[in-house]
């Protein structure tokens, strides 16, 4: 860290607060993994920040350290962690609720677990009709819901001394809605919010609350917080990050890693049919079919910004996608998944692909939560404000921050994401092209 570039980026020194808005499956396994990482040595596998290396210079150089030893991250030692849920009391209920770990792993660290208790929610069952919420803020106008979510940030910060805090959204997926009149600017935003304009929902509150408070934010759901341009207008004028949307896990992990596969060999596809089974809170929510809404918009990007149809019509021009998501109960959190997938090469002669991808949703979620959170608060003290389209890596619907589609492979994600940690660190990008 001797160059000068690096010295721009102020020291990770003192405490970093993760907040999250919701504290169900995903949040609970992500407290419980960082905790077992501090005081059990449990590495925490699939966190990029915190096992990936990155080689810098030329292959000869042999340089090539971990990403948490070359870029000033906050140590796992120095996290504190804060949530709002109008359910979970506290994180060990939610652990207990969640089932996604075995109840050894969860006594092994239940006293921290318990540590966490949530803050009551900004919530409005009209935004998730399957929850029943009674840990509430009893405010009937959003103003003073936004008020008294900064207030929240601002006393977490002071009773845990906190140096730096962060927001990811972690709660329920809302209601599919689209952008309207009150998300074009903060002043029409800021006049809906005094009006109980129904077009705001509760992740925008917290959103515009955490902005407010100079809280960079990450949206790990599909529904709309960040990715409106009252949000990024008040993100610039703070100077604060944002990044959005929808934790890149499960079956859409698997379609950004074999689709660019496909497109680079020039096969043609000619369908794709992908079918979940899930017995979580977060399948019960997505039952509904305005929420189920939202998750389908945002899975079904991906395939056309990989394929890019109109420069290849002969393979991709004509593509049946359709994702479907149905509540099973007796699954829980270990959600399966399958995809179909047809395919044609020489001559256009047909073939197939089955997948069937038996994975733990909350296990592929957490190391995003933890790294969005650590590169998140990188970027507020490199001084970066605005999207952060650097970690579209970990989103299914990367937010971008003008009208230029966003890139899904996953591959060239990885390699945007460190070659933004290169440049920030005054080392020269990656191209593979010579040495
Ligand atoms: N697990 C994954 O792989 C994955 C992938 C992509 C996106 N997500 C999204 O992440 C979110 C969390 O997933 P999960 O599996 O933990 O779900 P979950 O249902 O277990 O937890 C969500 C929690 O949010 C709470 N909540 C709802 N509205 C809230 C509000 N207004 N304020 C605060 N809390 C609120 C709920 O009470 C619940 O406890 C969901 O939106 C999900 O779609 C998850």
């Amino acid at each position: 860290m001797e160059n000068h570039k690096a010295a721009n980026i102020r020291p990770a020194q003192g405490k970093l607060g993760i907040l999250t808005p919701g504290l169900g499956a995903v949040v609970s396994t992500f407290i419980a993994g960082v905790i077992a990482a501090r005081s059990q040595g449990k590495e925490p596998i699939g966190s990029i920040s915190q096992m990936a290396n990155i080689r810098l210079g030329d292959r000869s150089e042999g340089r090539n350290p971990r990403i948490k030893d070359f870029v000033p991250l906050a140590d796992l030692n120095d996290i504190v962690f804060g949530a709002w849920d109008p359910i979970s009391p506290n994180a060990l209920e939610a652990a207990k609720t969640a089932r996604v770990l075995n109840p050894q792993d969860i006594d092994s660290v239940a006293a921290e677990l318990e540590s966490v208790v949530a803050m009551e929610a900004v919530f409005d069952q009209q935004w998730v009709k399957r929850l029943d919420g009674v840990r509430v803020k009893e405010l009937s106008s959003m103003w003073d819901q936004a008020q008294a979510l900064v207030d929240d940030i601002a006393n977490f910060s002071q009773d845990n001394g906190c140096d730096r805090m962060v927001m990811v959204w972690c709660g329920s997926t809302e209601a599919y809605q689209e952008a309207s009149e009150v998300h074009m600017s903060v002043a029409a935003f800021e006049a809906g919010l005094k009006e109980n304009d129904s077009n705001i929902s509760p992740s925008q509150i917290y959103a515009y609350a955490a902005i407010k408070s100079g809280v960079p934010f990450a949206n790990g759901a599909p529904n709309l917080s960040v990715d409106l341009p009252c949000m990024q207008e008040l993100a610039e004028a703070n100077d604060v990050a944002i990044a959005g949307k929808d934790f890149k896990t499960g079956q859409t992990l698997m379609k950004t890693m074999i689709a660019p596969g496909l497109k680079a060999r020039m096969l043609g596809l000619r369908g794709w049919y992908s079918t979940n089974i899930l017995g979580n809170r977060d399948g019960e929510v997505l039952d509904s079919p305005e929420n189920f809404k939202t998750k389908e918009s945002s899975k079904l990007g991906v395939l056309d910004t990989i394929l890019q149809p109109d420069a290849y019509p002969d393979l991709y021009s004509n593509i049946d996608h359709v994702v479907r998501i149905n509540y099973y109960p007796p699954r829980g959190d270990n959600k399966e998944g399958w995809d179909a997938i047809d395919i044609f090469g020489w001559m256009g002669y047909e073939m197939q692909i089955k997948i069937d991808f038996l994975c733990r949703d909350s296990i592929l979620a957490a190391p995003i939560v933890l790294d969005l959170a650590l590169f998140m608060d990188l970027a507020q003290r490199a001084g970066q404000s605005g999207v952060q389209e650097w970690l579209s890596f970990y989103f299914k619907a990367p937010q971008t921050s003008n009208e230029l589609a966003p890139e899904h492979d996953i591959f060239i994600q990885l390699i945007k994401l460190k070659n933004t940690l290169r440049e920030w660190m005054g080392e020269a990008p990656v191209t593979h092209s010579e040495a």
